[in-house]
C-alpha cells in the first residue's frame, strides 16, 4: 500500500461530525508527545526508527543555510499545530526540516468556546478559531528546558509569540517582550504574530505605528541576534504590506512569515458547517488550506519583487503538493511550511513534497534549491503586471 494515511486512515478519520477535529488532534499530540520522549520503551523506540525510514528524506540539493542555521529540507511545520511544544522531539521524526511551536502568549489562555474547529471537505480547508489556546510562555519555557537537557532537535526550532487576550493592545510589546525573554535560551528563530484573525484588535498591531514598538521592544533583547520574523496576514492590501515590509527591514527583521490564515469566505463551496448547523460565511475564524493558495503565493510574490528578494520569505498557505511548494519557491520563499495540507495529506506528504522538490530542481537543471528562490522572477522579469495584482 503506497499511502496507507490517504487509502485507510484518512477515510475513517474524516468521517462527517463523528470525530470532532479538535479531538483528533489532541490523540495526535498525545500520540507524538510520547514518542517523542527520550529513553521510552523499547516499542517506541521502533517505532521511531519505522518513522525516521518512512519519512525522512534527505538529499544535500535539498540543504541550505538560512540565519546561519542548517535546514536539511525547506519544509516546516506551521505555527498553531503544536502550541505548547509537547511533541517538540517528535517533528524531526516526521521528515520536517524546521517546526514552528506556539503561538505562545505571555499568560495561560483556554481560548475561545467549542467546536473552533471545522474541516470544510469540499474546500480541502480547515476554519479555525481557537483564539490562542495555550498554556502560556512561562509553561513553554520549562517544558523546553527539560526537553533541551537531555536532547536538541536536530532540527531548527522556532517559537511563534502571541499577545495575550488579556492584555490590553497598548501594552503588547510588555506582553511580547516576557514571553521573548522567557524563551529566548530554547528557539533558533523567533516570529511575531500579529496576524491570527481569532484575537480582538491583534491584526491591528499590524499597523506600522503600533508593530513599530513592539519590534523595537524584542530587538532590544536580543543580545545574541537571534532571527527574528513578523507573520502577516493575507488580507492586508498592498500599502500595508509595505508598511511592514519597511518596518521589518528598519528594525533588522530576518525575514517574514506570508500568510496566516484569511477572514475571506466569499468564494468557498462549503455553505454550512455540520457541526453548527450555521452558515460558513456567517462563522468567525480563518481559513487555511486550498482556498488560501493563490493569494499566500500572491504576497510572497509581491514581498519577493518589493525587497529585490533580500529579505527572506517562509511560504505557508494551501501547500499541499510538490506543485504548490515549487511554485511558493520560486515566487520567492526561501522556506516553506505546511498545516492543513499536512492533516489531508497525511506524514506521507513530507517525502512526497520534497521528492518532487528534487524532481523540479532536475527538470530546471537546478544544483540545489537556494538557485530557485524567486526563479519565476528572473525569468519574468518584464511581466511587472504579475506582481501587483488585484488589490
Ligand atoms: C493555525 N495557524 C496559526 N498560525 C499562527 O501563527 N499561530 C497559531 O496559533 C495558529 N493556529 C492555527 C490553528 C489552526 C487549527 C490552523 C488550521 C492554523 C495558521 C497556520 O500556521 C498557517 O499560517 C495557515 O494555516 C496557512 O497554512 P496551511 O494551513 O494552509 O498550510
Amino acid at each position: 500500500m503506497k499511502d496507507p494515511y490517504r487509502q485507510l486512515v484518512r477515510p475513517l478519520l474524516f468521517r462527517g461530525v463523528t470525530l470532532d477535529p479538535e479531538f483528533l488532534h489532541h490523540r495526535t499530540m498525545n500520540l507524538l508527545t510520547w514518542l517523542g520522549q527520550p529513553g521510552q520503551s523499547p516499542l517506541a523506540a521502533r517505532i521511531r526508527l519505522w518513522l525516521r525510514q518512512q519519512f525522512c528524506f534527505s538529499d544535500p540539493r535539498l540543504a541550505q543555510t538560512c540565519w546561519g542555521l542548517d535546514f536539511a529540507n525547506p519544509l516546516g511545520l506551521a505555527a498553531g499545530f503544536d502550541k505548547d511544544g509537547t511533541a517538540a522531539l517528535a517533528w524531526p521524526l516526521l521528515g520536517f526540516g524546521f517546526a514552528e511551536l506556539g503561538t505562545v502568549t505571555c499568560y495561560p489562555q483556554s481560548g475561545n468556546p467549542q467546536p473552533r474547529l471545522f474541516r470544510l471537505l469540499q474546500d480541502e480547508a480547515v476554519l479555525n478559531r481557537m483564539g490562542f489556546n495555550n498554556q502560556g510562555s512561562a509553561a513553554l519555557a520549562d517544558r523546553l528546558a527539560a526537553y533541551w537537557a537531555s536532547h536538541r532537535p536536530s532540527i531548527p526550532i522556532g517559537i511563534n509569540l502571541g499577545k495575550s487576550k488579556v492584555t490590553e493592545l497598548a501594552d503588547a510589546a510588555d506582553d511580547y517582550r516576557t514571553s521573548f525573554q522567557r524563551l529566548y535560551p530554547y528557539g533558533d528563530y523567533f516570529v511575531v504574530n500579529v496576524s491570527s484573525p481569532n484575537t480582538p484588535g491583534l491584526r491591528s498591531l499590524q499597523a506600522a505605528d503600533q508593530l513599530g514598538p513592539i519590534l523595537a521592544a524584542l530587538q532590544a533583547e536580543n543580545s545574541a541576534g537571534k532571527p527574528l520574523l513578523v507573520k502577516i496576514a493575507p488580507d492586508l492590501a498592498w500599502p500595508d504590506i509595505d508598511a511592514v515590509i519597511d518596518l521589518a527591514q528598519a528594525h533588522g527583521l530576518a525575514g517574514m512569515i506570508a500568510t496566516n490564515t484569511t477572514i475571506a469566505k466569499e468564494r468557498l463551496k462549503t455553505q454550512t458547517l455540520l457541526q453548527t448547523g450555521n452558515r460558513v460565511a456567517d462563522e468567525a475564524g480563518g481559513i487555511s488550506g486550498a482556498p488560501l493558495r493563490p493569494r499566500s503565493t500572491e504576497v510572497i510574490r509581491y514581498i519577493y519583487q518589493r525587497t529585490g528578494g533580500s529579505l527572506p520569505i517562509v511560504g505557508v498557505g494551501g501547500i499541499f503538493t510538490a506543485a504548490d511548494a515549487w511554485e511558493k519557491i520560486t515566487a520567492g520563499a526561501a522556506l516553506l511550511q505546511v498545516y492543513t495540507g499536512w492533516v489531508y495529506e497525511g506524514p506521507w506528504m513530507v517525502p512526497r513534497v520534497l521528492k518532487g522538490l528534487l524532481a523540479k530542481l532536475e527538470e530546471h537543471q537546478l544544483p540545489n534549491i537556494s538557485a530557485a528562490v524567486g526563479l519565476s522572477h528572473r525569468s519574468q522579469v518584464d511581466d511587472l503586471a504579475n506582481v501587483r495584482p488585484s488589490r
